[in-house]
This record gives structure tokens, sequence and C-alpha cells, in this order.
């Protein structure tokens, strides 16, 4: 008896479950020749009953199925007499692929040998598609954690350096204000005390007149005071330039030519133990400058050069056109605009000065000099008219080796003269192909700026703080092509004992220098050898660019070492 619900039977026939089973059925002879197939797998592929049966089942299969159906299949199921779950993608109609899992036995005769397929299609369409997912899935997993894992490697140093810039930026911006309220401060003063300056003086030169010759004592009291009024006008005079009020008279003004005018009267202020020498660039742009007070300023700088030398020294004063590019002026607490700069550097061989004392020479009567020899106001007339005429300094100095100011004033292009400097090469900036490059600088700010620069132009860098540990390095990486390293450097070994050292190890390998000084005053000091790869601080982002390229590329080394 049957069952019946409606229209349908609730007892299926074995041909019913056989043609209309969740999966597909082949029947195949043991060479494939396919002898039976249910509805299903015919539904899946799309074929017709009589396309189907006759066929091999190997037919059904890519080139790359069919290999694997030879070389593993077939000898696993002549091995054990069936096979599970093997994946393969079948060729339907039009080549309509039909990802699926497969399942074979085999039937035997009492002799065991075969006599028909039995095989069993599971549709893994679905299942296909959620393994693709499942991996992209996890490879993505396995990607971000392995970001997570660098960034947390550089997290701290990270952290840290970005404080330190902020800390960096803060100090330059605090510094910037310091001087302001300084300079508005002095300026008050300075301006108040001219005016009563002017009474004095105009009040003891009446007193001179009126005083009768005979009156010796009274006339000599009266120059005395005459000469204080006069030292106390000068000392205005300088708290003005500070304060950036003084009146300028800015002139289209010829370094080299002022330069060279001043330097009877610098032999004189110097002295017999302190050697002068002038480097003056051919080919130096002009610029726009009060001429009076930047012999001022040249001045001052000798003397103070002369001061950090009692024991007699050299001083270069040197002049180049110069460059200062965005990069530089952003990383400034003062407005400077990027543009042409007319260079005037006064290096000497003295002294030098510590970092406490670098922050604070620009101030006004800061002095390190005994009471009555200065009035610490030097350095600030140099400061105040460099900035009132929208110009830039910047001190450079080693303890124990000496010290390089820079003055750098805008560059003076006349309105009928075309801009007939070619563009820095930014927008072509030559780029590295990978070649290693070992940088040595004890200035960690720097040491930082410099290889991230180096790593932004496409070279590998790696990076030491002295001399010893740059060796160290140099033993390990025989791939090293240059040796970029700071001509001053803490700790025992200096840049050129570390590239002499280098050499020995490394003939041949290429060696860049790099210091605040200027290069003229680095090679006559003794430092240096002439003719040697040498890069001024401060670089810019293409300067250094095209060094590095062009020292990198040229077919000669570094200077050459005495085997
Ligand atoms: N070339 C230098 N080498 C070493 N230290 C220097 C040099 N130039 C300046 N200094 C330091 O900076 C300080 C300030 O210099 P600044 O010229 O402003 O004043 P001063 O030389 O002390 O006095 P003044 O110039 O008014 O006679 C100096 O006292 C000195 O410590
Ligand atoms: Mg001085």
């Amino acid at each position: 008896m049957s069952v019946t619900i409606g229209q349908g039977s609730l007892i299926e026939t074995a041909e019913e479950l056989y043609e209309n089973a969740p999966c597909g059925y082949l029947s195949t002879l043991p060479d494939g020749t396919i002898i039976r197939a249910n509805q299903t797998l015919l539904t899946w592929l799309g074929f017709a009953r009589q396309e189907l049966v006759g066929k091999n089942f190997q037919d059904l299969l890519s080139i790359g199925g069919r290999i694997y159906y030879d070389t593993h299949f077939t000898p696993l199921l002549h091995m054990q007499g069936f096979v599970n779950e093997i994946a393969f993608d079948l060729a339907g109609a039009g080549g309509r692929p039909l990802p699926v899992l497969v399942n074979i036995s085999q039937k035997r005769d009492e002799t065991g040998r075969p006599l028909v397929h039995r095989i069993t299609l599971f549709n893994a369409t679905d299942r296909r598609q959620y393994e693709r997912e499942l991996l992209i899935a996890r490879r993505k997993a396995e990607e971000a954690s392995e970001e997570l894992k660098r960034l947390n490697e550089t997290l701290e140093q990270r952290v840290a350096f970005e404080v330190a810039e902020r800390m960096k930026a803060e100090e330059a911006l605090r510094q910037a204000q310091k001087m302001e309220a300084i300079g508005q401060l002095t300026g008050g003063i300075a301006h108040d005390f001219n005016n009563l300056l002017t009474i004095i003086v105009g009040n003891i030169e009446l007193l001179q007149r009126r005083l009768p010759e005979d009156a010796g004592r009274l006339r000599r009291a009266a120059e005395s005071a005459m000469q204080g009024a006069r030292r106390a006008a000068t000392l205005t005079q300088r708290l003005l330039a500070f304060s950036r009020r003084q009146p300028l008279d800015p002139r289209p003004v010829d370094a080299n030519k002022l330069v060279a005018e001043m330097s009877e009267l610098l032999r004189r202020t110097l002295g017999e133990t302190v050697v002068l020498e002038a480097v003056l660039a051919g080919g130096l742009w002009r610029t726009q400058a009060d001429p009076n007070q930047l012999e001022n300023a040249i001045l001052n700088l000798a003397v103070n050069a002369r001061d950090a030398m009692p024991d007699g020294g050299k001083l270069t004063i040197e002049t180049a056109n110069a460059r200062l590019d965005e990069a530089y002026v952003a990383a400034l607490a003062e407005p400077i605009p990027p543009g042409q700069y007319v260079l005037v550097a006064v290096s000497d061989t003295g002294t030098g000065m510590d970092k406490a004392t670098m922050e604070r020479v620009f101030e006004p009567f800061f002095t390190t000099k005994a009471a009555g020899k200065g009035t610490g106001l030097g350095l600030s007339q140099v400061y105040g008219f460099v900035r009132q005429s929208n110009g830039h300094v910047r001190i450079y100095s080693e303890v124990g080796e000496g010290t390089t100011i820079k003055i750098y004033l805008t560059r003076l292009i006349a309105a009928d003269q075309a801009d007939d400097e070619v563009p820095a090469a930014t927008a072509a900036t030559v780029r590295g192909e990978g070649e290693t490059i070992l940088v040595v600088e004890d200035e960690h700010e720097l040491r930082h700026y410099t290889t991230e620069t180096l790593r932004e132009l496409g070279y590998a860098v790696l990076e030491a703080p002295d001399g010893q540990a740059a060796l160290d390095i140099v033993n390990r990486h025989p791939e090293i092509d240059l040796l970029f390293t700071d001509v001053v450097l803490a700790g025992g070994l200096n840049g050129r004992d570390l590239a002499d050292e280098a050499l020995r190890r490394r003939p041949g390998l290429k060696v860049l220098f790099t210091t605040g000084y200027t290069s003229n005053a680095i090679v006559h000091h003794g430092r240096l050898d002439p003719g040697v790869n040498f890069i001024g601080k401060p670089f810019t982002f293409a300067d250094l660019a095209a060094k590095v390229r062009g020292v990198i590329d040229a077919g000669a080394a570094g200077p050459a070492s005495a085997p």
C-alpha cells in the first residue's frame, strides 16, 4: 500500500531516487567510457543524455585534470579500489566549468577484475567560492598582522622622533619669540636713550664751546664726558641694530669688492698671529644691503674670531652664490623666502662654542668674555642687520675645532636683467638605484634627516653615530657603495681618519664629506685634502641628490689611501 498526499507519492522509486538525487551519478567502464549518468548531472553539465553516454570521463577534464587523473587517480583506484573527495573542474556544455568533488568506487568480479566504476559527483561551486574567499581573507589577515608587527617595531622610534621634532620646532619658535620680545624691549629703550644722548652730547658741545681756554681741568672733564657719551651712542646704535630699528640704507652691493676693500682693516684688527684668507667666488651675484652695516657685521665676526683664537690661527672669509630651497626654509623659525642668496661666510680655527652658548649668542648682552672685554652686542648687530635685510644667519661650531658663521643676503635682480639662473633641478631630481650608502653623523637629528632623504631618493642606507661604529659596519657590509661622513665626529676618529681607515679596508670605496664649515675653511685648515668630494651644510634635497649621484657615478674613488 502506498501513502499519497495530494498528487505525489511519498514513496520514491529507486529509479526516481537515482535520477533526481542531490548529487551526480556516473557509471563508467574501467577505461573511463561513460555508460550511465543521472539527470542531476546532465542538468548541471547542460548535456543531453546521448551527448554524454559513450564519451570518456577524462574528456570532461581539463588538461591539468587529465594529467592528475592518469598519474594519481588511476593508480590509487587500482590499489585501494576507491578514491574519495578529489576536486576536479568538469567542462560542461559550451566549456562552462563545473567544480565538483568526486568519489569513485570500483565494482569487481569474483577474480578481482574491475567491471564498472561507480562515480558520485558533488557540486562544489559554492564551496570553491567560499574557499577562495577564505583564502583571500586569510592572506589579508596575515598582511595586516605583518603590518601591525612592523608598526609596533618602529612605533617607539617614530614616537621618539616625532616628539623630538615637535620639541625642536617649539624650541625654535620660543627662541624666535624671545628674540622678538628682547628686540622690542631693547629697541624701545635704545630709542629713548638716543634722544637723551642727543641732548647730553649737544649740551657737552655747548659747554666745550663756552668754557674759557684756560679752564684746563674743566675742558678735560668735558672731553671725558664727551667720550663716554660717544661710547654710549655706539652701544645704542648696536642695540637699535639688534632690534632692527636702525635706519638702513640698502644699496646694490658687490660683496667681493666690499670684502676686498676691508682686507686692510681686517689685517690690522686680527693682529699678527691670525692669518687672513679671502676666498671670493667668481661670478658672484649682487645683493641689496646697507654696505656700512655689512662691513660692521663682518668686522664683528672677525673680532669674535680673533678673540676665539688667542694663540693664533686662521680666519677665512668666503663668498658664494647660494640657494635656499623650500625644505630648508620650512625648517626655520623666521619667515625666510626660498630662493637665491649671496653667502658671506666667516670661519675660524678657534675655541668653538658648546650648544648652550650657541643658543644664546644672538641675545643682546650675552657674552662669555670678562667684564669690560665684551658687551655681548656684536652678534646681536649681525643678527638684527641680517634679519632687517630679510636675510638669514646660521652658526656652525664645534668645541675645540672652530666656528663658521654664514650670512645669507637676498640676491639682487635688476628689473632689466633676466634671471640667468637655470632653475634648480628640483623637478628632475636625480635618483638612486638601490646603491648602499653609509651615513656617519653624530648629530642625531641631522643623521635622521639625511638617511630619510637618501632613502626617499632610492638608496639603501646604513647609519652610524661615530667612526668606530662606522668601521664595524664597513666590515660587515661589503655592499656599501658610498661612505658619507661628517668631517668632525665625536668619539676619537674624525671623518678623515674614518675615510682613510675605511679605504684601507675597502680600496676604491667612494667617499663624500660634509660639514657646516665652508669647504675652503676645512681644506685650508688641513682637515681635508684639496679635491675630495665635499658637500657643505646646510644642503638642500636637490643638492644632496645631485652630489651623491655624481660621486657614485664618477669613475674615481675618494681620496687616495696610502697603502
Ligand atoms: N667665533 C667665535 N668663536 C667662539 N665663540 C664665539 C665666537 N663668536 C661669538 N662667540 C661667543 O658668543 C658670545 C657673544 O658674541 P658677541 O659678539 O655677541 O659678543 P662679545 O664678542 O662677547 O662682545 P662684543 O662683540 O659686544 O664686544 C661671545 O662672548 C662668545 O662666547
Ligand atoms: Mg663680539
